[in-house]
């Protein structure tokens, strides 16, 4: 089968940019082996002012909490990589792309732990759409509550963007797909709402933006801390809360918030309607400001976007 990927030209791999098909790994790297490696998700968009990287110091900064969680320091800094996304990005004349930096542990050791593995860093870069399909954002999703709870806390450290963990959101994603929604919502072992398979939740309850607290079972998402910030600017009450599966139903609105999925309405749960089965009026606000700013459009005031120059 062909790659569905569009394949740019080059990939940065330990410090060069080299092609595309040559950014290869071995079957027995541990992180083929084990799902060790740490990664990140990071949107370049085309603004008015010229293609431009979204929160990428905060992206790489969570990259760094990632590789500290699982021991495996790339011998590269922070601003390294944050200078690797830009050096990509234009070298592959990419106006807006898909960033996915990834720390690994290679070839060499043969236990599970891979201590004896090369670290590898690599940074490919490719022009991608929209993840839930193109109305997601206009029209929303239906989803459903998955069967599969996310991890617990202290068993696969949620604060980290491991690859390994996955496998759990593929569950999540593959038993949606296989019901006709096109996203799940998972809940903690303790049946409380956690998050999307990639994307963080937020609800409208009794006019205030609610969201799952970071407690060990989702991902501490930078677009869900955008969205605080952009309540706090439009002067919408917003705040961490434990949500029952149920508050899920009786919500007057909901969304999702992710880099790869944007601000993107979920118009149903389980079958039923949420709200008047659209995007409902603050999930519109919010996801306005947050397209004006990604876009260029607005000023961007917190200093969101870093220009590929
Ligand atoms: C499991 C999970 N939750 C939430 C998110 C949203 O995080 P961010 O907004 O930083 O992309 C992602 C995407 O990276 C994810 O994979």
């Amino acid at each position: 089968m062909a790659a569905s990927i569009d394949e740019a030209e080059y990939i940065w791999k330990n410090g060069e940019l080299i092609p595309w098909a040559d950014a290869t790994v071995h079957v027995l790297s541990t992180a083929v082996q084990f799902g060790s490696s740490v990664f990140e998700g990071i949107r370049c968009y085309d603004t008015a002012r010229g293609p431009a990287v979204f929160r990428l110091p905060e992206h790489i900064h969570r990259l760094r909490n990632s590789w500290r969680i699982y021991r495996m320091d790339p011998g590269y800094s922070e601003v390294d990589l944050v200078q690797a996304c830009l050096d990509v990005v234009r070298a592959n004349h990419l106006k807006s792309a898909y960033i996915r930096p990834m720390v690994l542990r290679g070839y060499g050791s043969m236990t599970m732990d891979g201590i004896g593995s090369p670290i590898e860093t690599v940074v490919p870069a490719w022009k991608w759409g929209a993840y839930l399909g193109k109305d997601a954002l206009a029209k929303g999703v239906d989803v459903c509550v998955s069967s599969w709870a996310r991890a617990a806390s202290n068993t696969f450290p949620g604060m980290a963007k491991a690859a390994g963990h996955y496998n759990n959101a593929a569950l999540i994603k593959m038993e949606a797909q296989r019901l006709g929604y096109v996203e799940a919502i998972a809940l903690t072992p303790n049946g409380i709402v956690s998050e999307g398979s990639g994307q963080n939740v937020f609800a409208v309850i009794d006019d205030q933006v609610v969201t799952p607290p970071i407690e060990g079972s989702n991902l501490q998402g930078i677009t869900r801390a955008s969205v605080f910030q952009i309540a706090h600017d439009l002067k919408i009450p917003v705040k961490e809360m434990l949500m029952p599966r149920e508050a899920l139903y009786s919500a007057q609105e909901l969304f999702f918030a992710g880099t790869a999925t944007e601000i993107t309405p979920i118009r149903s749960v389980d079958d039923i309607e949420i709200g008047a089965g659209a995007m409902g009026p603050i999930t519109s606000q919010i996801q306005d400001r947050f397209l004006h700013i990604i876009g260029g459009q607005i000023d961007d005031v917190h200093g969101w976007l870093t220009p590929v120059g």
